[in-house]
């Protein structure tokens, strides 16, 4: 047990896919888990553990924004051993050519600031994707055949945003989309030497103003949890 994870020791496994929300987290885990077990329920952030082709995999919920996902991945890290964390969540497209369903898999991710900041002071650190995570995501997702992208995101700190420049500025430096959590669970995985990647479903579009009806986002919410599996156990 840690102060934001209930679950015993071992009761966590050594891949974790991270939805933000945590009825997500229910979701993929009865949708793709065999024989699913809630691990977590403290503050509502619900985990479950169970198995994707004999493989034990936990999905716990990381919550918005990246003082939230901070706490659970290094809990998940420090107390619990987690080798491999992936984030699987929505993003808005920053680029013309990416349509919404489109999943994008993150090989940096740009920020204006991530709770590591502090330790980092003057050094602009570059979060970046574990290279065998980022390839095996790239394959499984080529083989699948979902239109994908494979580029800088930005993890952005507000959703309601009032710095539009800071948008313009992402789109024209070719960044595919934006969300909020993946630099700072790319800083903790360079730190504690584990790996780590972000996949993401395009659920809105920053130039267009279109986003997804709802209906259609738990189908393609479900391509990019394969995506996931796949990679972690390629
Ligand atoms: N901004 C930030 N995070 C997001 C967005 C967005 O437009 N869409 C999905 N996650």
């Amino acid at each position: 047990m840690t102060i934001h994870i209930g679950a015993k020791a071992g009761d966590i496994a050594e891949t974790v896919l991270m939805p933000g929300d945590p009825y997500r987290a229910k979701w993929a885990a009865e949708t793709f888990l065999d024989n699913p077990k809630c691990v977590n329920e403290v503050r509502g952030m619900l985990g479950y553990t169970g198995t994707w082709n004999g493989h034990p995999v936990t999905i716990q919920g990381s919550g918005m924004g990246m003082p939230s996902l901070s706490i659970y991945a290094n809990e998940l890290i420090r107390d619990y051993g987690a080798k491999t964390l992936i984030r699987i969540g929505s993003c808005g497209a920053m680029q013309e050519a990416i349509n919404l369903r489109d999943v994008i898999i993150a090989m940096t991710a740009t920020s204006l600031s991530t709770p590591s900041r502090g330790i980092f002071k003057e050094i602009n650190f570059a979060p970046c994707a574990d290279y065998g995570l980022l390839k095996a995501a790239a394959d499984a997702a080529a083989q699948k055949g979902t239109p994908t992208h494979v580029g800088g995101i930005y993890s952005s700190d507000v959703f309601y945003d009032e710095r539009p420049d800071l948008n313009d500025q992402m789109i024209r430096h070719g960044i595919l989309g934006v969300e909020m959590e993946a630099a700072e669970l790319y800083n903790l995985a360079a730190r504690y030497n584990v790996r780590a990647l972000a996949v993401l479903t395009v659920s809105d579009h920053l130039i267009t103003g279109k986003s997804l009806p709802s209906a259609d986002r738990e189908t393609s919410f479900a391509d990019m949890v394969e995506i996931a599996l796949s990679a972690a156990f390629d």
